[in-house]
Formats: C-alpha cells, sequence, structure tokens
C-alpha cells in the first residue's frame, strides 16, 4: 500500500515503504526497473530516497498504517506524484504509438514485470504522456539466486497479458534500441545506487558489494541473451492478432 506524503522539500511524493508486503526487495525492484525503463526513454516519475521518521507513526490512528510505518522507519523510495493522472484504459480510447508500445513490451520482458495488465495496467495517462509506475514485482529471480544463471535467460511467457502488446508491432526495432541504451556500464551505476541496508545476504550473494556485482552481472547477461524474450514476444504478438 503506497501512501502520498509532503517532503521536507514541499513535493508531494508517493512512497513506496520499506515495512509493506515484499519489504526492500520490491523497493529495489522499483528503483532498478524504473531506471532501466527511464533510461530505455520510457517515462517514469522521478525516484528519490526519501527518510520515515519514528515521529511519523506515534499519532496514527489507524493501527494498520501505524504499524507500516513503525516497520518502515529508515530509508524509502517514493515517486514523484503525478495530480491528477488517469489509469491507461483502452476501452476509453486510449492506446500508444508502434514505438512506445514495442519499448515498453521489451522493457517489461527484460524485467521480467507481470504487472502491466489490462487488469493492472500500471500505467498513467497525466499531460497526454504515458507514465510507467509500479515496477516492484518485477526482477523476480533476486527472490531466488541460485536459479539467477537459469533466470536471466527466461522466455519470459506472461508477456503475452502485456496491455500494450496489440499496439507492439516493432519489437526488434525496440531491442537494437535497447542495446544502444542499455549497458553493463549503466547497471554498475544503477546498481551502486543501492542502499546497503537494502541489500540483504543471500546464497553465493554474501554482502552488498557482491549483490550490487550480481545485479550488474544478471543485468547484462539477460540484454546479452535480449533476442530469447524478444522474440518470445513476437510470437505471442502474433497469436493475438
Ligand atoms: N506517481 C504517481 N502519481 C499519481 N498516482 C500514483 C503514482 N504512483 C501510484 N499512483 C496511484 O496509486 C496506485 C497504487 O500505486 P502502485 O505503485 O501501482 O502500487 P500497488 O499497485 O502496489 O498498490 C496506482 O494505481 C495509481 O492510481
Ligand atoms: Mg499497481
Amino acid at each position: 500500500m503506497p501512501a502520498l506524503v509532503e517532503a521536507d522539500d514541499l513535493g508531494l511524493y508517493v512512497i513506496k515503504f520499506r515495512g509493506a508486503g515484499q519489504g526492500t526487495l520490491a523497493l529495489l525492484a522499483e528503483l532498478v526497473a524504473g531506471e532501466i525503463g527511464r533510461a530505455l526513454g520510457l517515462r517514469v516519475p522521478e525516484l528519490v530516497f526519501i527518510e520515515v521518521d519514528a515521529a511519523l507513526g506515534r499519532n496514527e490512528p489507524d493501527q494498520e498504517i501505524r504499524d507500516l510505518l513503525k516497520a518502515s522507519v529508515g530509508l524509502n523510495l517514493a515517486l514523484d506524484y503525478l495530480p491528477g493522472s488517469v489509469m491507461f484504459d483502452p476501452a476509453a480510447g486510449d492506446d500508444a504509438t508502434p514505438e512506445l508500445a514495442s519499448a515498453a513490451v521489451w522493457f517489461d520482458a527484460f524485467v521480467t514485470n507481470v504487472d502491466r495488465t489490462p487488469r493492472n495496467p500500471n500505467l498513467l495517462r497525466w499531460h497526454r504522456e504515458l507514465y510507467f509506475i509500479d515496477h516492484g514485482a518485477a526482477l523476480y529471480f533476486h527472490h531466488k539466486w541460485q536459479k539467477v544463471q537459469e533466470a536471466a535467460l527466461s522466455p519470459f511467457a506472461p508477456i503475452r497479458e502485456h496491455i500494450l502488446l496489440p499496439w507492439a508491432t516493432e519489437i526488434e526495432a525496440a531491442d537494437a534500441e535497447a542495446h544502444c541504451r542499455l549497458s553493463e556500464k549503466l547497471f554498475e551505476e544503477i546498481a551502486n545506487t543501492l542502499p546497503d541496508d537494502w541489500l540483504r545476504p543471500d546464497p553465493g550473494v554474501p554482502d552488498p558489494v557482491a549483490k550490487r556485482a550480481a545485479y550488474r552481472d544478471y543485468l547484462s547477461r539477460r540484454l546479452e541473451a535480449s533476442s530469447i524474450f524478444a522474440k518470445e514476444a513476437i510470437r505471442a504478438r502474433a497469436e493475438l492478432v
């Protein structure tokens, strides 16, 4: 459950709480996937770190929210709030260009994001542009580091439910474009922004330094193998139409 807050810079932000369901893994996915989307040229609301003070929860009357705030004291993630945005809805006549849809399909297949479906688009329309939000469930490999090698090669069959797949006629071009925009260096830069405190030890990745390198290596391997999931997306689209 995200919440709208005013921060000490007077900006309005949607906070993703470390104390919520998937904990800091969801925050890591939100940050890593969000910055990859931005690097691909997609619009993602600005992502910032936000400190939740213990005082914030003390006077909260709702028990559940109080517990969430208590469990989230420390460093959390927030997105710039887009006031007046509405969810993308093809039934209301919303559509997307082939370029944008293809880049989005490639992006969600790359980061293994299942949350871009007609039921749950996580795609906001704001000032005539589309904004991509809610990447907390992406990068599912980081729930299971033992299987990281296989995960990098996943064709990602759930892409068949992607809300923009019907418009995504240029997936091959999106694949070529992504190879120009993404690199091991960029993955390393993104990994270097991950706070120590969010990086828990796992089998084979005992400390934050190893974990940042492991994120970089996973993303580099998946980029190298992108033809696997690009082909799967093209195949899934062919079955749609
Ligand atoms: N940056 C934002 N600006 C405006 N509204 C937002 C923003 N982020 C989220 N929302 C709204 O809050 C809802 C829930 O946020 P989301 O990130 O999708 O979390 P979850 O689906 O995990 O609860 C979204 O469906 C959207 O309506
Ligand atoms: Mg959502």
